[in-house]
């Protein structure tokens, strides 16, 4: 990386976020999800941090050139992610192979409409990101579910059971998490190797919603279609940058597919229905993010694994009775708080109205998650650790 490429970015800062209509600290939405407002809000899954100067220099620069008219496609984005995804993650893919969408939940959304029937069975690893169920329930398609096994402090995917599943007839489509929201885990080769031959021996077809893949710690992520070619042809990958550069406000998200006659079903969708039309922001945003974006993700990585470090030491010496499950990628930390021995609703109110904290209850990602909850910890250390003593207040008052 050369010097002109890197910059110096201040993580510890805190910006004030009300100054925009942001999501995750709206008070009506706090007091419409959570009963009240006055919460630390941890629970949309965005980062308090502001985006990378060359991000905020392409879209500045954008701005004032005034003249925000009809533009026509790029050719350098496409070159520029495929480039990105051979540099951090080893995967060549072909430029070409690319479908540009709106959101990863509108991808997954348009595949379960294209690659299923009404009233076919969609697998999900419990517990997993609650919006699938939505898709899902939305499409009129079935949720089947192939929980994860919790064993010694780390998930599994339980692969006897998915064999099962896979087998019924009706069970078209999986949808995969890698790495998964909201347990942290980023699979292993050899995991996305066994997962990738079940599907495809019982003609199940993947949705990889790889949207985290860029933020892991230590373990590398593997995208299921640089398995093999097998593997490429029966899956649609999802990637973005919307978690990775923090742009859930401004970019586009992206749809990988090998399989020519699936891919060009799918472009034919998005043009049909004139969803394929680029916004001027959104380009010149992630143009900037995979040409020159690699200094901001490397700091955020590093100081999001400092958080990690922190909230492990904060809890083991604070308050042992809530244990962090390692997480190996994403900025979401699924901490278990059984041994305070509350129920799903029990824990919700706890959480909510002893702690103060807007962070989501563990059942809301399927009966599964229930006893735990998802932090979120793309924030500045300071405001970490605030929430964290609120916490620990309420824990010790539960054992007074
Ligand atoms: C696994 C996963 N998929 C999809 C999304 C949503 O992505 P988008 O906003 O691009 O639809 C999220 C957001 O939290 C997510 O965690």
């Amino acid at each position: 990386m050369s010097e002109a490429e890197r910059e110096s970015v201040d993580f510890d800062r805190v910006i004030d976020r009300n100054e925009v209509r942001t999501l995750k600290f709206d008070g009506e939405m706090l007091e419409s999800v959570f009963g009240q407002r006055d919460l630390w809000p941890s629970w949309v899954a965005d980062m308090d941090f502001p985006a990378s100067r060359f991000i905020q220099e392409a879209l500045a620069r954008r701005v004032e050139h005034g003249i925000y008219g009809y533009e026509s496609d790029t050719p350098e984005l496409p070159e520029a992610i495929a480039h990105w995804c051979r540099k951090r993650h080893g995967w060549s893919l072909n430029p070409d192979h690319l479908v540009f969408s709106h959101r990863t939940l509108n991808s997954i959304a348009v595949l379960i409409e294209l690659f299923s029937e009404e009233g076919d069975g969609v697998i999900v690893q419990p517990p997993v990101f609650y919006d699938f169920r939505l898709l899902i329930r939305s499409a009129r398609r079935k949720m089947v579910k192939n929980p994860l096994k919790l064993e010694q402090g780390r998930y599994e995917m339980d692969f006897d059971q998915l064999e099962e599943v896979a087998a019924e007839p009706d069970n078209r489509l999986l949808i995969l998490c890698n790495p998964h929201n909201p347990i942290g885990r980023v699979w292993s080769p050899e995991d996305l190797n066994r997962l990738a031959e079940i599907c495809a021996a019982n003609d199940v077809f993947v949705i990889a919603d790889e949207i985290h893949g860029d933020i892991t710690y230590r373990t590398p992520y593997t995208p299921l279609a640089s398995l093999s070619r097998e593997a490429a042809l029966n899956c649609a990958s999802c990637i973005s940058p919307v978690k990775s550069f923090n742009l859930a406000g401004v970019a586009n998200s992206m749809i990988v597919l090998e399989d020519e006659e699936k891919r060009k079903r799918c472009k034919d969708w998005f043009s049909r229905f004139e969803v394929n039309k680029n916004n001027v922001f959104t380009t010149a945003a992630m143009l900037a993010a995979y040409t020159r974006g690699e200094s901001w993700l490397d700091q955020v990585i590093d100081y999001l694994s400092g958080n990690i470090e922190a909230l492990r030491q904060f809890l083991e010496q604070r308050i042992p009775a809530v244990r962090m499950i390692e997480p190996e990628g994403t900025f979401l930390v699924w901490l278990d708080f059984r041994e305070l021995g509350l129920d799903a609703r029990q824990l919700e109110s706890f959480l909510a109205d002893e702690a103060g904290m807007a962070t989501n209850p563990g059942h809301w990602f399927g009966r599964e998650g229930a006893g735990f909850a998802r932090l979120n910890i793309a924030c500045p250390r300071s405001v970490l650790l605030a929430a964290l003593e609120r916490l620990e207040q309420a824990v010790q008052r539960r054992s007074e």
